[in-house]
């Protein structure tokens, strides 16, 4: 049988039925696949509830070389690729990040190669409609959306990106980083408007946009183009929003998409989710 690629959303997403991930993927399928996340931007697969830690890392290598320096972040022991995003407890602890990501961003932003992809599996998600769900923003759309003016002002831009200045912001509760945490999140440098590296299309590439400082602009007016592209990007037009049920398997292009966790009681509800990163070795932004 075939695979079927269902699409989700006007925005993008798109649903793989069909097939069966516990095997290895042949070369023909995983060009099928390869395709398809490329259109879609973002790929679901259902009900891979038995899909092991192994089964998980061998398909998120068949996209690429996977990052194991999740610098300060919880990850699964003996597998510093899979990052741990949880809010159970043990010995009165969470084992994974309760929280993470519950703003705009695009993974590993403040790196000067920022991820390619992201490969998230839900072990158990809560079953209230709407908590934990995960948005997922079309970033080329929103960059060929944008008024003639708007690009003229991103088009050429580059933005300085800081760590050190998003990390209080973003994360209150977690301790202030360390001089040597510091010394390690050297600032980057990254376009306002990316060319994707295999399609060819543009994309807006804005990240985080607390940690960013647009070059050549005045800090308040840089802020100020930052904030707006965000909300222009994150309009109901140009997003996914990811009603997770146990089993789901999100797939996400993090060159063309801008993606955010939805904020919820982490001490109430149940949700853990194991997440590999896939680097971009081809093409350095
Ligand atoms: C992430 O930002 O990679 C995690 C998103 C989520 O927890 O829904």
């Amino acid at each position: 049988m075939g695979i079927e690629i269902k699409p989700l959303s006007a925005a993008l997403g798109a649903e793989v039925i069909g097939l069966d991930l516990s095997r290895p993927l042949d070369d023909k399928t995983f060009e099928t696949l390869r395709a398809a996340w490329l259109e879609a931007l973002v790929l679901v697969f259902r009900d891979l509830h038995g899909m092991s830690v192994e089964q998980h890392l061998a398909i998120s290598r068949r996209f690429g070389r996977l990052n194991t320096d999740l610098k300060a972040e919880k990850t699964l022991d003996g597998h510093p690729e899979i990052l741990v995003l949880s809010t159970l407890k043990k010995n009165g602890e969470f084992v994974g990040n309760p929280g993470g990501g519950q703003f705009w961003h695009v993974d590993l932003y403040f790196e000067r190669i920022p991820a390619m992809a992201g490969f998230l599996h839900a072990i158990e998600v809560p079953s209230a409609p709407g908590v934990g769900d995960t948005l997922f923003a079309n970033m080329y759309a929103a960059y060929e959306a944008l008024a003639k003016d708007t690009k003229r002002r991103v088009d050429g831009r580059t933005n300085r990106v800081s760590r050190v200045k998003s990390w209080p912001i973003n994360y209150p509760d977690k301790p202030p980083l360390t001089d040597a945490q510091k010394a390690a999140y050297a600032d980057v440098f990254h376009p306002l408007v990316r060319t994707h590296p295999e399609t060819g299309r543009k994309a807006l590439f804005i990240g985080d946009v607390t940690a960013g400082t647009v070059e050549g602009l005045p800090e308040d007016e840089g802020d100020a183009l930052l904030r707006e592209l965000r909300e222009f990007a994150i309009q109901p037009r140009f997003v996914y929003t990811h009603r997770w049920r146990p089993g789901d398997a999100l797939l996400w292009d993090n060159r063309c998409t801008y993606h955010a966790a939805t904020p919820f009681d982490q001490n109430r509800y149940r949700r853990h989710m194991h997440r590999t990163t896939i680097m971009d070795d081809r093409v350095p932004v």
